[in-house]
């Protein structure tokens, strides 16, 4: 455990970070596109949140309840969503957790659907890994696949006792396969089922939030779901995650127990009310879009020049890039492996992150040194092709 799945050769401890470059403890810095899977969507750093933190350092973090900040952020994030209420805790994990109780609690029945392959957290309700976990743990989820809302039709069906809830993310961004955007049939169809069906929509928000849009990710499909969960960039890579809602699941959020020891701190709360801020501020969304468009160009032009023929998929500011015919995924591998030695840190099955602090500059040096990544994996693909005749 440690490294994320990556390949022996990446670092396992990081010493600090600054903007959009990252240094390991020996020293070496790299270009950063992995933005600590996802928080740093500013930047490492960022002066205004990390201002934000100290104010309210010298005040004060975990007191016997919460501070106004709490009042301030659901305030700030009712704005965005265009939800009624908001609940804080600190992980991905216990936001998709405490949504799925509102959705059980508001309806009264136990059934889940989730998207075949779709990741929400390490709960054992929700894990890939179901070592440890019961059968009852997984009892009352079932399975669609993402963009075919007839497999949800039939979920529903086969649920006699009803579904309480459906989870889903607003892109497939299953790790190692090619991302997908959703269907407008496949939004609109779990809209309508949802509605008829007195199913909870829930916008599983962890990974998108923030980044493809400044409120809920299917306000342009004029969506608001029942619930969304969200974390990783609300603060900036303070500890805080949420759960916004509508208000008809208002009461159904005040019956359920869902509290933490630290969920009430007000350092997270102050550092997601800097990140809020900061991303409207900065226009963030148009930036990270902008650097993601050059960076996707970029990669297209020089994977052409080394005769590589590659698919770049999902939104540019979460980049995915596969090879052509590295079905196990060894060509990634190596391609991660030479972008480390060239200074740019990526992950080769999981897709990438850029922040705001992804300036076009900082872009060009990305791709400056991928030239060399490319080169490498090109080499060696000429040369498995040799053997292979
Ligand atoms: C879509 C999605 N949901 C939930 C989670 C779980 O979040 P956390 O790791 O903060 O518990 C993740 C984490 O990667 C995620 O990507």
């Amino acid at each position: 455990m440690g490294k994320a799945k990556l390949p022996a050769e990446f670092p396992q401890f990081h010493e600090r970070g600054d903007g959009a470059e990252v240094w390991d403890v020996n020293g070496a810095s790299y270009i950063d596109l992995m933005c600590s899977w996802g928080p740093i969507v500013l930047g490492h750093r960022d002066p205004r949140v990390e201002s934000a933190v100290c104010r309210q350092l010298a005040l004060g973090d975990t007191l016997n309840g919460p501070s106004p900040r709490i009042v301030e952020l659901a305030e700030q994030l009712g704005g965005l969503t265009r939800h009624a209420w908001s609940m804080f805790m600190k992980n991905g994990t216990d936001a998709t957790t405490v949504a799925v109780t509102v959705a059980r609690a508001a309806s009264g029945r136990d059934r889940v659907l989730v998207a075949r392959g779709s990741y929400h957290g390490s709960a054992p309700w929700c894990t890939p890994n179901r070592t440890g976990v019961t059968a009852a743990d997984r009892e009352e989820v079932g399975y669609f696949e993402y963009n075919d809302i007839d497999s949800v039709r039939r979920a529903v069906a086969d649920a006699p006792r009803g579904v309480a809830a459906i989870m889903v993310t607003p892109f497939k961004h299953d790790a190692g396969f090619d991302q997908a955007m959703p269907s407008s049939e496949f939004v609109h169809g779990l809209q309508d089922l949802c509605a008829s069906a007195g199913i909870a929509l829930i916008l599983d928000e962890v990974r998108t939030g923030f980044r493809l849009a400044r409120g809920g990710s299917w306000e342009a499909f004029g969506v608001v779901p029942d619930l969304s969960a969200w974390g990783k960039a609300l603060g900036n890579g303070y500890p805080i995650a949420a759960v916004t809602g509508t208000d008809a699941l208002r009461q159904a959020a005040e019956s359920i127990f869902a509290t933490g020891s630290y969920w009430y701190s007000a350092v997270p709360m102050a550092a997601a009310i800097a990140t809020l801020d900061s991303l409207d501020e900065l226009r963030a969304v148009e930036r990270m879009t902008a650097s993601g468009t050059r960076l996707r160009a970029g990669i297209a032009n020089i994977a052409r020049t080394h005769n590589l023929t590659i698919s770049q998929t999902g939104p540019v500011q979460m980049p995915y890039l596969s090879f052509d015919g590295d079905d196990d995924g060894a060509i990634r591998e190596r391609f991660s492996v030479a972008a480390l030695r060239a200074g740019v840190f990526l992950h080769p099955r999981h897709n990438w992150f850029l922040s705001a602090a992804h300036t076009s500059e900082v872009i060009d040096r990305v791709l400056d040194r991928l030239d060399d990544a490319f080169a490498t994996v090109a080499r060696d693909v000429s040369r498995s092709l040799a053997e292979s005749r």
